[in-house]
């Protein structure tokens, strides 16, 4: 079975979150005024095992999915993620196999990520120097580290590797540039993102966006690209490459150019909730009915009934009003 919502989407793409918790603090993910010592994260019994987790990916698949990303919070956060990893990679149908993560830690985990099966990295980094990437991480965390995970991760053959960057007006929107420049030397991709009003924490304006078009300008006025096709339909960047041949880079343009009206992406909380839309404000419970004894049937139906009536498009209905609605925090979610 291969549902379709109400408007006509496929489900393709599955987005796991394995944790809410994270080594850092980005200004615009997780500020820490709110994210302090006292915030409580889930405890572990709530959150979803491995067995869960690959058994909700298995039926998902059956329903539409190829492609599955581990996300958090960060997903290095959570013990023994090969283990999940061979698990996933173990599913016939499982065609793509990624994780996003900010890059932080030991370099050994990149090989024993491969080997369990995983495919391809994504790493966010936002500004090469460090007292800019230090602002915006708020953990004094070194760029030169994240450097070498995705050096690491491209002779890994985890490749292309993806290289997230959140633009934020007047913090690091200098370092676009210098992004640009380094990422096209080094062959891996860059993707330039504008800001979100992704949760209800980081004060987002719509003055600390810098629009996709700003930023393909700033970069086209040095370094001359051109747009290229979507890779599948639904693809989140827009891709362009440099005119002189030297490789490809991202805009995600989700404020500016929303690109709802493809969206084929599902996403399970860490707890282990449905949500069919990153801003969604409330979720289905997948873990209470596979705790209560639910069949593969039933939870296949359950999860198709939810696709069915699915409606949103928040980016493409963003204003005042649907800013105020309480939304569910992008590090619960999953980015
Ligand atoms: P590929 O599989 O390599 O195409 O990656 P992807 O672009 O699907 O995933 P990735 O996690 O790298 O997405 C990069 C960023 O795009 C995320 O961190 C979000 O900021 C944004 N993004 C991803 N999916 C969505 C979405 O469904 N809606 C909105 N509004 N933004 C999204
Ligand atoms: N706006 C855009 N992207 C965000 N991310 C987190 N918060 C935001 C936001 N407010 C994304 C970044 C980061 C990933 C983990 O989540 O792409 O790389
Ligand atoms: Fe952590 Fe990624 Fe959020 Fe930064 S953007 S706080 S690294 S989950
Ligand atoms: Fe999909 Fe919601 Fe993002 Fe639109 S706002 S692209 S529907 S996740």
């Amino acid at each position: 079975m291969q549902p379709l919502d109400t408007l006509n989407r496929p489900l393709h793409d599955l987005r796991i979150s394995v944790t809410d918790r994270c080594n850092f603090r980005c200004t615009y993910c997780m500020p820490k005024e709110v994210f302090g010592r006292d915030y409580q994260f889930l405890p572990h019994e709530d959150l979803l095992s491995f067995e869960e987790i690959a058994r909700a990916a298995r039926l998902f698949v059956a329903l539409g999915v190829s492609k599955v990303r581990l996300t958090g919070g960060e997903p290095l956060m959570r013990r023994e993620l090969e283990i999940l990893v061979e698990m996933l990679a173990e599913i016939p149908g499982v065609d793509d196999l990624a994780i996003t993560t900010n890059g932080s830690f030991p370099l050994r985990r990149i090989q024993t990520l491969k080997e369990a099966g995983l495919k391809r990295m994504s790493v966010s980094l936002d500004a090469l120097d460090d007292p800019t990437f230090k602002r915006m991480n708020d953990v004094d965390f070194p760029v030169q580290q994240v450097l070498d995970w995705v050096e690491a991760s491209a002779e890994a053959g985890l490749s292309p590797v993806k290289i997230n960057m959140v633009v934020k007006r007047g913090v690091n929107e200098h370092a676009i540039l210098p992004m640009a420049h380094f990422f096209r030397e080094k062959g891996h991709i860059l993707r330039l993102i504008e800001y979100m009003d992704v949760g209800s924490s980081n004060g987002w304006r719509l003055d600390d966006v810098v629009s996709a078009r700003e930023i393909r300008d700033r970069i086209h006025a040095e370094l001359p690209i051109e747009p290229l096709e979507a890779n599948y339909r639904g693809e989140v960047a827009n891709r362009y490459r440099y005119v002189d041949g030297s490789g490809e880079l991202g805009i995600i343009a989700s404020v500016s150019q929303p690109f709802c009206g493809d969206c084929s992406r599902a996403r399970i909380s860490a707890d282990g909730k449905l949500y069919t839309c990153l801003f969604a404000i409330a979720g289905t419970s997948l873990r209470d009915p596979m705790r209560s004894g639910a069949s593969d049937e039933e939870l296949i139906e359950l999860l198709a009934a939810v696709w069915q009536k699915r409606e949103d498009r928040y980016s493409e209905l963003r204003s005042a009003q649907t800013r105020e609605l309480p939304k569910v925090e992008m590090s619960y979610i999953g980015g």
